[in-house]
Parts: structure tokens; C-alpha cells; sequence
């Protein structure tokens, strides 16, 4: 019997629908940020169908929820896999669904037809990992993985200046207990993760199944420029420090360092506050949330150097005042070659086809790999869109997508 094979879809795609409906915008999207109302109502729906599915809960004190599967040996390191439920604002339904559904089906199925497995399952979902909120992503697994301090807990705010800590605590988790959050890598065998692809490689090579090789990381910064505001009408131009422009300047600077870079190099401005942002006054601050990712840490280092210099040229010719505040630098990562080796002749014996992938995006999975092995299966996005409403995958590619999870799981149990 093939584990693969008991994998339903039909469960799969009513639970995806249940829960797009939890933060659904009247756009079309769907948001759900981090320790809000929304987000824990995914969390606790996602938390029945662990039960439903026969696995032990447990939250920690930051809020991450994980689901566990005795194996035969109470002494055997765990096999981890997961994902997160929270959104971007107006985001899509698949974006680390799938990875939290796919675990929970996957060990369904393991249980359901009494699989044997030496080491003890746990599909899990991480808490904030999308950087929204709090400006940094993955901050449940980073806290699982014990990369976070409790300063880091304060100094986390959302627009509104609520600490993580608070934020977290109003929630009813003590972040005070963040030592307790913290896993040992002693006890994990490994974490696999299933996720979207968030781009268009297997769509373009009409591929079910991408191996996940390497994973790109961030450089976050906030840049704050101070100009001087003035009137739109009444100031000459040859008399302005326009913090705007400065600003404009330094976007266009990071799109073709970006694009001289070439490669998985990318940077993005995806944040900007003006201020007072009025149209008759010259902006007399602006924020910028700056975003520069690579595969390797050189490249990407390189890059934050060469907007750092740009910066500051363009700030110095504006009389424009410049502030670079690093929200956070992670590394780039390996997935694991035996755990890659174990997806790959997986997909070979169900019969479908796959290529290795970089992932572009970042994922829970980029902290895993600090303290274990860790492997990822993506599924073909549609048009590569995501973290916007049109966000799709086809629940057909989903469905093998969790079979091979499945199947990857057994293998790594057994
Ligand atoms: C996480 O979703 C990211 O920004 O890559
Ligand atoms: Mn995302
Ligand atoms: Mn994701």
C-alpha cells in the first residue's frame, strides 16, 4: 500500500476553502497578521483538524502550535514539517496553507493506516511568519530555533507601537517564558516543508514538483531620510531638501544594483511613508522599508554595501539626513543533499516529474536549517503570483504536493 494513495483531496480542498474564509477582505484577499483576532481563529480551526486528525496539541508561549504523532521510540529525534497561516495584507489562500494542511493530512493518513514509525511527528505552525506586522518574517520558527532575545521582543512594533512582547501577551502566551520556546536540536531529526513556489519555473517547465536546493535570504532595513518640509508653491526649486525625492532616487539606486548584481539577486522598496504626505508640502521626512535578498551571503553583503554608499552620496547631495536602522539580516541556506535525494526518489516512484528549485522566497524552513536538516517540496503557483489576491494553485497539484509529503514522511519516520 502506497501512504500516498490514502491522501484525501476532497479533505484538503474544503479545509483550504473553510479557512480562506477566515480574513477575507471585501477585495478579493485575504489578511490575517500575526496575533490578531483573525489569525488566531485560523490558528484554532487549524488546531480542530489536528485533533479531528488524531494528533496531540500544544502551543508554546510565543504562540506556535504543533500536532504530534507518537512513534515507537520516545528517544528517537522528532520529524518536524509545517508552515504558517498568517497572510500579507490582502494576500492569498495557499501561501503556507498548504505546508500546514499537507502535514496535518499527511500524518492523518500515517495514523489512520497504522504506518509504522520509529520517531515521533509533529507537523507545526509557525507563528508571524510573514514580515508585516512587525517589519521581520519567520519569528515564530526564529524563536523555536532560540534566535531571538527578549530585547528583540520589545524592540519588534507594529505601526500602531505594539511590542511583539505585548502583542504576544494579549494573545495569553507569556513571552516572558521565550527560554521554554526553544527547541533542542538534539531532539529533531529534521523539518520538511511543503509551500507554493511563489514564482514561475515549474509552471513554465510544466513540472508538478520542485525540489527545494537552496533557499535565498533577506537583508530588512528601515531607511529614514530627513529633509526639510517647506511649501509646495512657494519654494524654489534650487532652495528644497525634498526628503521624497532623495528617497525616489535611492529606489531607482537599488533596482539597478539589483539588476547589475543579475542572478537571484533582487531588491525591493516595498514600504514608504511620507511625511506629512500632503500634497501641497514638500515631504520633509520619509521612511523606506527596504528589502535586498541573494543566495549567498557575499553577493548579498556586496550589494548592501553598494546601496549603503548610493545612500549616502545622494543623501549628502540632497542635505538630506540619513538614518539606516537593520531590522534583520538572515544567511542563506542549503536544503539537506540526503533529504533532497529522499523527495526526488519519491517523486520518481509516484511517477511525477520534478526539477531542483531555489526558493526566492524565505520560510520557516531558512531558521530550521540552523539547528537540523531540513528538506522542501514546492507546487507550481499559477502565473507565479503570490502574496496577492490572485494567488492560485491548482488543487490537483496541491494533492500531489501533500502525497509526496507524505510519502517523505514515512521515509524519514520509519
Ligand atoms: C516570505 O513570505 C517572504 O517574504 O519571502
Ligand atoms: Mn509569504
Ligand atoms: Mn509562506
Amino acid at each position: 500500500m502506497k501512504i500516498a494513495d490514502k491522501v484525501s483531496k476532497n479533505r484538503i480542498e474544503n479545509q483550504i476553502k473553510t479557512l480562506a474564509q477566515i480574513g477575507a477582505t471585501g477585495e478579493g484577499g485575504i489578511t490575517r497578521l500575526p496575533y490578531t483576532k483573525d489569525e488566531r481563529a485560523a490558528v484554532a480551526l487549524v488546531k480542530s483538524y489536528m485533533e479531528e486528525a488524531g494528533l496531540q496539541t500544544f502551543f508554546d508561549q510565543f504562540g506556535n502550535l504543533f500536532g504530534k504523532l507518537e512513534g515507537k521510540s520516545t528517544e528517537a529525534p522528532v520529524v518536524m514539517t509545517g508552515s504558517h497561516v498568517d497572510t500579507v495584507i490582502n494576500g492569498g489562500a495557499f501561501d503556507g496553507v498548504i505546508g500546514t494542511l499537507g502535514a496535518i493530512e499527511a500524518l492523518r493518513v500515517i495514523r489512520e493506516n497504522n504506518i509504522p514509525h520509529v520517531h515521533t511527528l509533529e507537523a507545526c505552525v509557525f507563528v508571524s511568519e510573514e514580515p508585516v506586522r512587525f517589519r521581520a518574517g519567520t519569528l515564530g520558527s526564529k524563536a523555536a530555533i532560540g534566535d531571538f532575545t527578549q530585547s528583540d521582543l520589545d524592540r519588534l512594533k507594529d505601526k500602531d507601537n505594539i511590542s511583539l512582547a505585548q502583542a504576544i501577551k494579549e494573545c495569553g502566551f507569556n513571552p516572558e517564558q521565550l527560554e521554554s520556546v526553544r527547541r533542542d536540536p538534539a531532539k529533531i531529526k529534521c523539518f520538511v516543508e511543503l509551500h507554493i513556489e511563489q514564482s514561475i519555473i515549474l509552471e513554465t517547465k510544466k513540472l508538478p514538483i520542485g525540489v527545494v536546493d537552496q533557499i535565498a535570504a533577506p537583508t530588512n532595513f528601515r531607511l529614514t531620510l530627513k529633509g526639510k518640509a517647506g511649501h509646495a508653491g512657494a519654494t524654489p526649486m534650487n532652495m528644497r531638501n525634498d526628503a521624497f525625492m532623495a528617497a525616489a532616487e535611492i529606489a531607482l539606486e537599488i533596482e539597478r544594483i539589483a539588476i547589475t548584481i543579475g542572478k537571484e539577486a533582487v531588491g525591493t522598496v516595498g514600504e514608504v511613508k511620507v511625511i506629512p504626505n500632503a500634497i501641497n508640502v514638500i515631504p520633509g521626512e520619509v521612511i523606506l522599508g527596504i528589502d535586498v535578498r541573494d543566495v549567498t551571503s557575499k553577493r548579498k553583503d556586496e550589494a548592501i554595501a553598494e546601496i549603503e554608499k548610493s545612500i549616502n552620496n545622494i543623501a549628502a547631495r540632497r542635505n538630506i539626513e540619513a538614518v539606516i536602522e537593520i531590522i534583520q539580516k538572515q544567511e542563506p541556506v542549503k536544503t539537506s543533499p540526503q533529504i533532497v535525494d529522499i523527495i526526488s526518489s519519491t517523486c520518481n516512484e509516484l511517477g511525477l516529474p520534478w526539477c531542483n528549485i531555489t526558493s526566492g522566497a524565505y520560510h520557516d524552513a531558512l531558521n530550521m536549517a540552523k539547528i537540523t536538516d531540513i528538506g522542501m517540496i514546492f507546487i507550481p503557483s499559477a502565473g507565479g503570483i503570490s502574496h496577492a489576491k490572485e494567488e492560485f494553485s491548482s488543487i490537483d497539484d496541491i494533492y500531489q504536493g501533500a502525497r509526496v509529503l507524505a510519502e517523505v514522511l514515512v521515509k524519514l519516520a520509519s
